[in-house]
């Protein structure tokens, strides 16, 4: 018990931490380029936060959070995503007085209490972006538009972009009502959790993945065809401006998404070849959460992608991400006095920028050698009392196996002209 992470969690060991701070550096680069900047919210905000925002009918809030009051006897709640967080920080901060739109994103633990499995974690990482302040359909495009070129960027093109309107207040009434006229007399048909969102949340009865739940919604009519003029244009606007950024997608009539905040825009990137979890990413237009959350009327839209996800995704196409190991000089000592001579010389080396790594245990010049190897060595400086008595060193290339004695003031010099 006490050597096991709990349930659900998991180290990210060396290794594989390489290839998570590449994806960061992918997707903090990127939003640069994009004019998005970087904000960081608590890990647990106050509960109500998310059940307002993310909407009290929905799985997340219902089942997955994770709920403690703290010794003030305050609700708290391990974040479940990180919309919700943004839109409050957007609201505490006064970002609303700037220039807008504001572009933010974040990376970071999410946790939400979810039965494990493949590509399904209790504390799982998102990559999100959130853009507030503008309903134009082309931010929408542009939000899409880096999410894809993040996916491209880690080597993902083979994943397809489903897209959809859910409407607005105006239309999605009117449309909930016909789902439930509809579906009245299969009622009994429906999975208990779609029996209980007949009366909470209809909509979220057509993404539901039962088969039973999905034969008794072909007789549903598309939300496309009862969008109000406004939801329609602003769904063909994006569109079109997605051809013009020449992203391709399926629209998907079907696609409802897990939280109750989206308005027109709803997306996912689904990766088909990665079984039940097979959603990267997903988002969508959220012109009213700000109001929510206890702004005044602020559009907003966004998207968050699964970390772990996409390494899976990589994992199975057996795709390498690409990233360079830092080059390292280890320093080879024989006897005490370079030994201290070394330590002082790793010292000098790592503080002028240069990895650098020795041994500490006092071994043998060939199990140096192997350690060398081990930390991926390109070049190994060799300091024996003799050398170090004639004020030498000797430096070895570990790539082209040869050798040559310098001076060891020299070798600072040395190194830095070669790396
Ligand atoms: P979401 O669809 O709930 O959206 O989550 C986004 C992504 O997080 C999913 O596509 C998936 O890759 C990953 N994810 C979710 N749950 C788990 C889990 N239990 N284990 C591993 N990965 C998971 C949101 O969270 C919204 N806040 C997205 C958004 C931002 N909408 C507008 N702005």
């Amino acid at each position: 018990m006490l050597a096991k992470a709990p349930r659900g969690t998991r180290d990210i060991l060396p290794g594989e931490v390489e290839e998570w701070s590449t994806l960061e550096t992918f997707f903090r680069n990127l939003c640069k380029n994009y004019n998005y900047r970087e904000i960081r919210t608590p890990i647990f905000e106050h509960t109500e936060l998310f059940s307002r925002s993310v909407g009290e009918d929905t799985d997340i809030v219902g089942k997955e959070m994770y709920t403690f009051l703290d010794k003030g006897k305050r609700s708290l709640t391990l974040r479940p995503e990180g919309t919700a967080s943004t839109v409050r920080a957007f609201l505490e901060h006064k970002m609303y007085a700037q220039a807008q739109p504001t572009k933010l994103f974040y990376f970071g633990p999410m946790f939400r209490y979810d039965r494990p499995q493949a590509g399904r974690y209790r504390q799982f990482h998102q990559l999100g972006a959130e853009a507030f302040g503008s309903a134009s359909p082309e931010i929408d495009a542009e939000i899409i538009c880096l999410a894809m070129d993040f996916f491209q960027s880690a080597g993902l093109n083979q994943l397809s972009l489903e897209i959809n309107s859910v409407g607005c207040p105006q239309c999605r009434p009117g449309y909930r009502e016909e789902i439930r006229k509809i579906l009245e007399k299969n009622r009994r048909d429906l999975c208990p959790d779609c029996q209980s969102r007949f009366e909470t949340n209809p909509l979220r009865i057509l993404d539901c993945k039962i088969e039973g739940c999905r034969e008794v919604t072909l007789q549903v009519p598309e939300i496309l065809d009862h969008l109000c003029s406004y939801c329609v244009q602003h769904f063909e606007d994006v569109i079109n401006f997605l051809k013009l950024l020449e992203i391709s997608y399926q629209v998907n009539p079907k696609l409802v998404r897990g939280l109750d905040y989206y308005t027109n825009t709803a997306f996912e990137i689904v990766d088909t070849g990665l079984g039940s979890q097979n959603s990267l990413g997903g988002g969508g237009r959220y012109d009213g959460l700000v109001e929510t959350c206890g702004g005044s009327a602020t559009p907003g839209v966004g998207f968050a992608i699964g970390l772990e996800r996409v390494l899976l995704s990589l994992e199975q196409q057996s795709s390498q991400l690409e990233y360079t190991e830092e080059s390292r000089i280890f320093v080879a000592t024989l006897g005490p006095s370079a030994s201290a001579r070394g330590l002082q010389l790793v010292t000098e080396l790592r503080r002028n920028g240069i990895a650098a790594e020795k041994d500490y245990q006092d071994r043998s010049l060939k199990a140096q050698m192997k350690q060398a190897d081990r930390v991926g060595a390109a070049k190994v400086l060799i300091l024996g009392e003799e050398e170090l008595e004639k004020g030498k060193i000797v430096l070895r290339d570990m790539e082209k196996g040869d050798q040559r004695e310098v001076e060891l003031e020299e070798i600072l010099q040395i190194l830095k002209n070669d790396l």
